[in-house]
């Protein structure tokens, strides 16, 4: 079986062909984020209007790197949401128009599944049950995966997505967006003894998260503090500490509580090395094994959306109507 897989739910449009055989054979990205920076975050009508041009181009170089015809297509999956409206639309249009052309089954897929079935991409694919830390811009989530469709949230943030707290954190650090990833390169040369932030919400039981605090505490440091590069380090370094340690005291006691040999982070907050680095420590000292999707499959990709979508296309699952968006959508 061969499973087109389409994601637009933000800002990159990924294509990607994953056949039950073969694997993954082909994948495409285009990041919008050069159209978006410029507005310091995404502007969903541009998203929407990109995704338009993008989508049917990167089925087409999807297809000649896999050396297939559009025929060959068995199924078809598009990301169904969480994400912005007009954005899964446009995955969605043109997912059931192909399946109608192609005479072969659609189905739109949870976004968030799709982030933490990624490292089933992998050769070595974690076993179930294992418990998932997936940390995106829209959320931050811990969930014990018993199997596929079978999960169970045991805690997520009350207020900003870990990805959140990067991006606004760095907005105020004066980096471009999206900032995540241009804050931890800052963050590498930073002074980690000179400020302190709180670990938020980790003096109390449970599994729930918190970050709008933390960015509170960074706005002070920023406004009472010198503005030079050195300080701008030292607080990056100091604001990516506090986030590792909360979700190193918070991953800690969810595999303690659960007792599963197996932890998957994933999301684009995943491809933070200090995050991974530390999580890592944490899941060997439980001897439990921890799991990533390479980079690439860590932030928003096409690749996941056609595994997830072959699994459930696998399994029987139909779109039985017209194309069906969730922008909010729980897991
Ligand atoms: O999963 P993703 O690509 O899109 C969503 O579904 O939201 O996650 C994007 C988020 C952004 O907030 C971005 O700043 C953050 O992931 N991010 C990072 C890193 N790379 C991406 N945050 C911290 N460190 C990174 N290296
Ligand atoms: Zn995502």
């Amino acid at each position: 079986m061969i499973v087109l897989g389409i994601e637009t739910s933000c800002d990159e449009t990924g294509i990607a062909l994953y056949s039950g055989e073969q694997g993954l054979v082909a994948h495409r990205l285009h990041s919008q984020v050069a159209t978006h920076a410029v507005y310091g975050g995404v502007v969903p009508e541009l998203a929407s209007r990109d995704h338009v041009r993008r989508v049917v181009p990167l089925v087409q170089d999807c297809l000649a790197e896999a050396g297939l015809a559009a025929a060959d297509i068995d199924g078809i999956a598009y990301a169904r949401g969480p994400g912005l409206a007009g954005a899964l639309l446009v995955g969605g249009s043109i997912a059931d128009g192909l399946g109608w052309a192609l005479d072969c089954p659609v189905l739109g897929v949870h976004h968030m599944e799709a982030h933490l079935l990624a490292p089933m991409l992998e050769p070595n694919p974690p076993a179930f049950p294992f418990l998932a830390l997936l940390v995106s811009g829209g959320h931050t989530l811990l969930v014990e995966v018993a199997d596929i469709g079978r999960y169970r949230v045991l805690g997520e943030s009350l207020d900003d997505a870990a990805g959140e707290a990067f991006d606004k954190t760095a907005k105020l650090l004066g980096l471009p967006y999206p900032g995540g990833p241009q804050l931890e390169a800052l963050a590498r040369d930073g002074d980690p003894d000179r400020f302190r932030f709180p670990r938020p919400m980790t003096d109390r039981p449970g599994l729930d998260f918190s970050f709008s605090g933390l960015k509170t505490a960074v706005l002070k440091a920023v406004r009472e503090a010198d503005a030079d590069d050195a300080t701008h380090a030292a607080i990056a370094r100091a604001f990516q500490d506090a986030v590792v340690d909360t979700f190193a005291i918070k991953v800690r006691r969810a595999l303690e509580q659960t007792g599963v040999g197996h932890l998957v982070v994933a999301g684009g907050v995943g491809a933070n090395q200090a995050l991974r680095d530390r999580l890592h420590q944490v899941a060997e000292s439980r001897g439990a094994v921890m799991a990533c999707p390479p980079l690439a499959f860590c932030t928003d990709n096409g690749a996941m959306i056609a595994y997830a979508g072959y699994r459930r296309l696998l399994a029987g699952e139909r779109e039985t109507g017209p194309v069906d968006i969730r922008p909010r959508w729980p897991m």
